[in-house]
């Protein structure tokens, strides 16, 4: 048995031998995905999600890798409260000492130090010898541990790892003082049934394990992150690391919402709970990607847009009949309402500011009085305003709080005479600067205008365009994908007017791109 202590500090109760911890790695994981980088403003509002919804352990960042993260670690640590809040270390005093300076401040402090523990790994990544590894493990949670009372320790690349020398480092890890041992399936390589296996001789063969919650971090190289997660639950884990979206390295981490919702709706076989509120998921899910730039798939589980969709004739039937015939929850328990007409240019402040409240935005009396008038903007521009467009319009100012640069107007000359031509204002770290500029085709005009205002060599990976509601009056989502010495970002933009809606989206990613210029990926360690 873990001690009371330890259990608390897990988030978990005496007697709650079947609650499993949710550890939530947007922000660390999730971050590290090819195009993905936040801001510290855009990271707080995620990581106050998360704690709305009810998350255990939010793994805000990796603070030796950027002063950007150290310093959004530090933010996270500061705000939240009711969850504990991790930062990731290598397995170096360096690391472990640069992270704790970041937690010190955090309510419930979680400190996870990692190392790879597979013989490919050591021998070619980390050149060091298994003893070597082991004992740099042990002096690493030993020093977390004088720093921290919750210490986590992850093997990486765990599941490639030779079953006797991960016995002796997770012995020796719990002996140090690490709290919770998380098994890593680092690439995305095992199955459900081995990995089940896998939890299961760490439970007979470890003699101390039972000091330690034993957790699961799969990554979806094969598809099987959620799978495997619950198969490793079944077999005795209690903490599942996992990300909003299913965001993370290369293919991605276990998706929270559906590690949640199968939780909850498999009940029968799965007698586990998590303490996370669906209600939160369809709007946390929102966030994440209009942040990151992240489009949801469409039949993506729980969140995509055709999850609750049903087309066929004969499933419509049914729904109509009894809405069990075709669908295992409702589109309400994971926080999706019909779209309801909202307002329109008539509606005042105190019903707008009731609406954004609904809709689960707290913002401060400036942001509600910008928002208010942009709502009233666009409310004389569309016959019909609805809560995602509500969405749309808040989300496209808030994302651009922090901006170096700042889209001021757009003026373009379009159609099949040509030239095309853009007209373009921007603000550059507070001086207005003009430009006009042509191009082959309107948005060609406008990307060119910003070229001319803002020099940069990145390249365009991607424009796409979709419209928030139906009609063509919509407001129009740009992402933007631009590429950079090999880092990539995401950029999205949102307006009725669809070049508006692009500039903002190529101002957005520049913007994240100079964020991520400062962060360099740490090296592996070496002996
Ligand atoms: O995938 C992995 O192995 C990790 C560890 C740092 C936990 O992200
Ligand atoms: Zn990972």
């Amino acid at each position: 048995m873990t001690t009371k202590k330890e259990r608390m500090h897990a988030g978990k109760t005496k007697d709650d031998a079947d609650r499993v911890i949710i550890f939530d790695t947007t922000l660390r994981d999730g971050e590290q995905s090819p195009g993905c980088s936040m801001n510290l403003e855009e990271k707080l509002r995620v990581a106050d999600a998360l704690q709305g919804m009810g998350v255990d352990v939010i793994e805000a960042g990796f603070p030796i890798a950027s002063n950007g993260d150290f310093e959004a670690v530090r933010g996270v640590a500061k705000r939240i409260k009711n969850s504990a809040v991790a930062g990731l270390a290598r397995a170096s005093r360096g690391d472990i000492d640069r992270a704790w300076e970041a937690l010190k401040h955090a309510k419930r402090p979680r400190i996870h130090t990692f190392i790879s523990t597979s013989p490919l790994h050591m021998e070619y990544k980390l050149q060091m010898t298994p003893d070597s590894v082991h004992e740099r493990m042990v002096d690493a949670v030993t020093h977390a541990r004088n720093l921290c009372d919750d210490v986590e320790w992850s093997p990486e690349d765990g599941t490639r790892s030779e079953h006797d020398f991960l016995c002796r480092c997770v012995e020796s890890a719990i002996k140090a003082g690490a709290s919770t041992i998380n098994i890593p399936d680092t690439v995305g390589y095992t199955i459900p049934d081995e990995f089940a296996a896998l939890i299961e001789m760490l439970r007979n063969r470890v003699p101390n394990i039972d000091k330690a919650v034993i957790s699961v971090h799969c990554h979806n190289d094969l598809g099987l992150a959620v799978a495997n997660s619950l198969a490793a639950v079944k077999a005795g884990a209690r903490q599942i690391e996992c990300t909003i979206n299913g965001i993370g390295e290369r293919a991605g981490n276990a998706a929270m919402e559906e590690i949640v919702m199968a939780l909850r709706v498999r009940g029968d076989v799965m007698p586990y709970h998590t303490g996370v509120k669906s209600e939160h998921i369809a709007q946390s899910s929102h966030l994440v990607s209009t942040i990151t730039g992240f489009n949801v798939q469409p039949n993506k589980a729980i969140v995509g847009e055709n999850a609750f969709a049903h087309e066929s004739g004969i499933h419509q039937d049914g729904m109509l009949k009894h809405a069990g015939t075709y669908e295992i929850m409702t589109p309400e328990s994971v926080g999706l309402n019909k779209s309801t007409l909202v307002m329109g240019k008539h509606s005042g402040r105190h019903a707008f500011k009731a609406k954004l409240k609904e809709l689960g935005y707290e913002l401060g009396d400036n942001a509600v009085e910008d928002a208010f008038v942009r709502f009233k903007d666009l409310a004389d521009k569309k016959k019909d305003v609805f809560d995602e467009d509500i969405v749309a319009l808040v989300d496209d100012q808030m994302m651009r709080a922090d901006d170096r640069i700042r889209f001021v107007s757009l003026l373009v000359i379009a159609g099949s005479k040509g030239p095309q031509s853009a007209e373009l204002e921007l603000d550059v770290d507070g001086d207005t600067k003009f430009t006009k500029a042509t191009g082959d085709g309107p948005v060609d005009a406008t990307f060119n205008a910003i070229k001319a205002l803002f020099p940069h060599d990145a390249k365009l990976l991607l424009y796409q365009v979709h419209a928030v509601t139906e009609g063509t009056d919509a407001q129009a989502q740009v992402t933007v994908r631009l590429e950079e010495d090999g880092k990539t970002v995401n950029g999205q933009g949102a307006d009725t007017d669809t070049l508006v809606a692009s500039a903002k989206a190529y101002i957005h990613a520049l913007n994240k791109l100079l964020v991520k210029r400062e962060k360099s990926a740490p090296a592996a360690l070496s002996a």
